[in-house]
């Protein structure tokens, strides 16, 4: 049986869903592995019965994806902790407000699942959309090979 916070629906026609790994390929690739093999869409933890997957429709387009991982960062705080992962909206709706209703839709499940903290390795373009959201830096900028630079972000959640 679904719960109720597995589907929800915006007045605006706009359905945030969990869905499967595979669901989430179509846009990981075209956004976040462009020109890459669609075998690097696939990530560590997709499978895992914890892991969450987020697909965000219109008029039943998929238009957004995220994935939830159960994974403590050591480096933050030891409490329960997910890591955002995946996270992408398709490019022709880019900056209409979908992205942060994705992380709101996220933080409410991890909420009912009394998940303490959310964090991410966000790319260093999107700083300012989570520094929007409610989430802050922590610690220098990295490189991910072959993606590029990165830092730690982090929100707790009530
Ligand atoms: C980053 C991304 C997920 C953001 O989603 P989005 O739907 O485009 O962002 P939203 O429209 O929801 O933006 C939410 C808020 O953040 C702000 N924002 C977003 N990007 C911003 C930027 N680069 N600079 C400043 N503000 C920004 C918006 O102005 C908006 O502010 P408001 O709520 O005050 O109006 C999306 O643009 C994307 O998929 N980018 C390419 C892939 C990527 O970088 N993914 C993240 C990997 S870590």
């Amino acid at each position: 049986m679904l719960h109720s916070i597995d589907f929800m629906t915006t007045h605006n026609n706009l359905v945030f869903k969990l869905i499967s790994p595979k669901e989430t390929y179509p846009i990981r690739h075209a956004i976040l592995r462009a020109g890459k093999p669609l075998a690097s869409c696939k990530f560590d933890g997709d499978d895992l019965g914890t892991t969450l997957h987020i697909g965000t429709y219109q008029n039943t387009n998929l238009v957004g994806v995220a994935t939830l991982l159960n994974a403590k960062n050591t480096e933050l705080e030891d409490v329960v902790s997910y890591q955002l992962r995946g996270m992408a909206i398709r490019e022709d709706q880019q900056g209409k407000g979908l992205g942060k209703k994705i992380i709101n839709y996220a933080e409410t499940i991890l909420q009912e699942k009394h998940v303490l903290l959310l964090w991410m390795n966000a790319r260093e373009s999107a700083i300012p959309f989570y520094e929007n959201c409610g989430y802050t830096k922590s610690g220098r900028i990295f490189d991910i090979q072959k993606v590029g630079p990165h830092v730690v972000m982090f929100k707790k959640l009530k």
